[in-house]
């Protein structure tokens, strides 16, 4: 187990003075993006009563809800997403959808979210570093890379599941999670 908080004497810095305007808005949609995820892993879970998916959904919805957890926990720095029913329903669909297709087209999905992750993460870690000289501000970028790192295992771990060459049909699904994520992204900026 890691330790995925804040420390203390940084979350006193960030109450008494907040964040940058870009930290603020990275966190937004991070939160959202977290609340995605562990949307992701119950909509999966509610077509797997048993079995080797259900396992899988489960140990990653951990992981996701120690994620969602950390960003809760920075609420004070900055004002969560407008929409995060809709990030919660969409979250839910993305996993559910491929579910009821099987475990093949779930493992597909999670590895094409959790590529987008890894590199969304990497983009906000170096546009952010860039940035900041605060001690604060970087140990939240800190707590990003963990992030990171735990998303870059879930991918890899359904590489290694995924058995199968993706057909059309699910090729065409993943390339629709990938951009939805990515519209995702530029709206939880903002809104
Ligand atoms: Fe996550
Ligand atoms: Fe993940």
């Amino acid at each position: 187990m890691y330790p995925l908080r804040i420390d203390p004497k940084h979350k006193d810095s960030l109450a008494r003075t907040g964040v940058s305007r870009q930290f603020e808005q990275e966190l937004r949609c991070s939160h959202a993006g977290e609340t995605g995820a562990v949307w992701i892993y119950r909509g999966i879970l509610a077509t797997r009563p048993a079995g080797t998916l259900r396992a899988f959904a489960t140990e990653h919805l951990k992981t996701e809800q120690q994620h969602l957890h950390l960003f809760e926990s920075l609420r004070g720095c900055y004002r969560t997403s407008l929409l995060l029913p809709l990030w919660r329903m969409a979250g839910f669909l993305t996993g559910f959808i491929p579910a009821l297709a099987g475990k093949q087209a779930v493992f597909a999905t999670i590895e094409a979210v959790e590529t987008f992750v890894d590199l969304h993460y990497q983009g906000q870690i170096q546009a952010l570093n860039r940035r900041t000289q605060r001690e604060a501000e970087r140990a939240i970028l800190n707590l990003f890379e963990i992030c990171r790192l735990d998303e870059v295992a879930h991918r890899d771990e359904a590489t290694q599941q995924r058995t199968v060459t993706p057909p059309r049909r699910l090729i065409l699904w993943t390339t629709l999670v990938g951009a939805g994520s990515k519209g995702a992204v530029s709206l939880a900026r903002h809104l």
